[in-house]
């Protein structure tokens, strides 16, 4: 499989997509919850039903793992990890930070991923062997050497609140200790701007698959480091993700284990 072609044909459809969700306005009335603080509208559902249309023209033979569970069909070798609207409580509030993110894992790898940013038009990609690209332009994670100069982002637990302790006392930790929190209200995008150097790191927990995936491979081609928070691989399952450049990597996971007693 040629994956460069590939990961052309997702960028198209990524930002077909992405005008789509830009075309649209909501109601009140649009918005379901499917449980606490979990937002969906019809946009989601019938961007996601777009993607999957389209991304099973691409591979055939390809399964699924998308939030609004448009397609549950799982298969060995690829599946598509999709988040067709990431930001949903943003777009919803009229707050201009959401964007469509697409990953795609044969067997246990990641091999591709893209998350295109609607609002300011970036589409950020890479392919399994490729450099990371933001419109065209290779980006890399930044230099920055101590966590003291970085600029953190991060996501608030909005509904699982089981480790809102251990997450408070990292939070005040590294508020003190590096350059600044974040919190845009995308992971994927967070994980966008690790990759091309706004942000020097991010960290969340209660993560789903679709939020990271494309983020975190995209990232790693981009020369940064993803870990759970053990320092371990289960990142995309695990619910739990660190990124960041490697100079900061074991400082911010030592802060991490220290608050999260891992
Ligand atoms: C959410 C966003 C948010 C993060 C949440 C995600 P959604 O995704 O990525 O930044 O904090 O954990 O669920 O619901 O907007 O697709
Ligand atoms: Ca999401
Ligand atoms: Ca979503």
């Amino acid at each position: 499989m040629n994956l460069e072609h590939l990961c052309q044909q997702v960028n198209t459809l990524a930002k077909e997509v992405g005008a789509f969700i830009k075309s649209q306005t909501i109601a009140a009335s649009d918005v379901e919850t499917k449980s606490k603080n979990s937002l969906v509208t019809f946009v989601d559902k019938t961007a996601e039903a777009k993607l999957v249309a389209r991304l099973s023209e691409l591979i055939p033979d390809s399964g699924f793992i998308a939030e609004e569970g448009t397609s549950e069909k799982i298969c060995e070798v690829y599946n598509w990890i999709i988040d067709p609207l990431d930001g949903t409580t943003n777009f919803i509030h009229g707050v201009p930070c959401f964007c469509v993110s697409i990953g795609l894992k044969r067997n246990n790898d990641l091999v591709l991923g893209v998350i295109y940013e609607i609002n300011l038009d970036e589409l950020f990609y890479a392919w399994e062997g490729s450099k990371a690209y933001l419109n065209g332009k290779e980006i890399h994670v930044t230099p920055t050497p101590t966590l003291e100069d970085s600029l953190i982002a991060t996501g608030f637990p909005y509904y699982d609140y089981d480790k809102q302790d251990e997450y408070m006392n990292l939070f005040k930790d590294l508020m003190r200790n590096s350059r600044g929190l974040r919190r845009l209200g995308s992971a994927a995008v967070d994980l966008a701007y690790v990759a091309c150097g706004r942000f020097d790191a991010f960290y969340e927990y209660s993560l789903h698959p679709w939020d990271v995936a494309a983020g975190a491979f995209i990232v790693q081609q981009a020369g940064g480091k993803v870990c759970d928070f053990k320092g371990e691989n289960n990142y995309l399952f695990g619910k739990e993700i660190i990124t960041c450049n490697p100079h900061i990597h074991q400082e911010l996971l030592a802060k991490v284990k220290l608050h999260f007693n891992y």
